[in-house]
């Protein structure tokens, strides 16, 4: 699968951990920064991921800053993206089978590499279970045809 991922500087060290996680899984991870502990503003990075996710240039996207909260926001104003924050295993297995989530988001401040890593691997590997699922995923992109542009 190919992954785009992007962090802050509250985000690198875990950013950092899952590339490496990713690549071992046989992935093809596209690595947007940052690359140093340097402050840099979310928004930035984050619409990096977002794009490419909206454009369909990817199949996903992981995006961390210190607790998640920033890159979500920022994910989310993107057609077609659902991004998830996720703290725990089963939020990241339904934000697959409920959700669609196509942006994993997590804190670096907040999670630690194990539990980091569990939760990509499982919404990875969770599928989309569709059915009234998709009945509301339809509601999103209706409420994003009223309401966002592209
Ligand atoms: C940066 O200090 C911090 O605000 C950022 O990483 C993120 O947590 C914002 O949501």
């Amino acid at each position: 699968m190919r992954i785009a991922m992007a962090c802050d500087h509250g985000g690198l060290h875990l950013k950092e951990d899952l590339v490496v996680f990713l690549k071992e899984l046989g992935h093809q991870v596209e690595d947007l920064g940052c690359f140093d502990e340097e402050p840099v503003d979310y928004p930035d990075l984050g619409q990096e991921v977002a794009q490419k996710v909206s454009a369909g240039d990817v199949e996903g996207g992981i995006l961390i800053c210190g607790t998640g909260i920033g890159m979500s926001i920022v994910a989310n104003k993107f057609p077609r993206v659902r991004a998830a924050l996720v703290h725990h295993i089963y939020a990241a297995r339904m934000a697959k089978e409920h959700n669609d989530a196509n942006i994993l988001v997590m804190g670096g401040r907040v999670v630690g590499s194990g539990l980091a890593r569990e939760m990509v691997r499982t919404w990875l590997e969770a599928d989309f279970q569709g059915g009234r699922h998709l009945h509301r995923l339809r509601k999103i992109e209706e409420i994003e045809r009223r309401n966002l542009k592209g």
